[in-house]
């Protein structure tokens, strides 16, 4: 489970990487993949046109309906991937009883942290731009998340 906040910039855009990677690895009998938001704002709404743009040019086609992470995804998900520090804070505040979830930033994966902060920037406020260094961020970090889950679950 991929969570931000909104659930339509930057955590959808982490499933479709991460989706995209795992079927190219023939992976998917072992994932179920979602994504949400701490926040209800934008439920049941299709991924921002900037995230729609960004993954179209990966060739993914985004059809998503925002929603917003609960206590019962926290029950059973065995991975929550936060893309920064107040998403994680969110989720740590559900009142959830999975004592083997995994609860970890998305940048906790990341090869090359080459700011100052851990979190994924939020590229909502922003233009274009904001969303290119999202997506580079988020590639290499699915890439190495899966490639941790591989050898943590013996998957290949
Ligand atoms: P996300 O981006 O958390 O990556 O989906 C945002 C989307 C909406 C808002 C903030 C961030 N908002 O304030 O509505």
């Amino acid at each position: 489970m991929f969570v931000c906040l909104g659930n339509i910039c930057r955590s959808p855009l982490a499933e479709a990487l991460f989706r995209q990677k795992v079927n190219s690895r023939n992976l998917q009998d072992h994932f179920h993949i979602e994504s949400s938001g701490t926040s209800n704002y934008h439920i049941g709404e299709n991924a921002d046109p900037r995230t729609i743009e960004t993954a179209a040019g990966l060739g993914v086609s985004l059809d998503h309906s925002a929603q917003q992470l609960s206590v019962q995804h926290m029950n059973v998900f065995d991975y929550v991937i936060a893309m920064d520090e107040s998403n994680f804070t969110n989720a740590t505040k559900l009142d959830f009883n999975n004592t083997g979830l995994k609860l970890l930033k998305m940048r906790y994966f990341d090869p090359s942290l080459e700011s100052e902060t851990d979190d994924v920037p939020d590229p909502w406020f922003g233009g274009s731009e904001g969303f290119k260094e999202v997506h580079n961020i988020l590639d290499r970090c699915t890439t190495a998340f899966l490639e941790h889950l591989i050898k943590e679950h013996h998957l290949i």
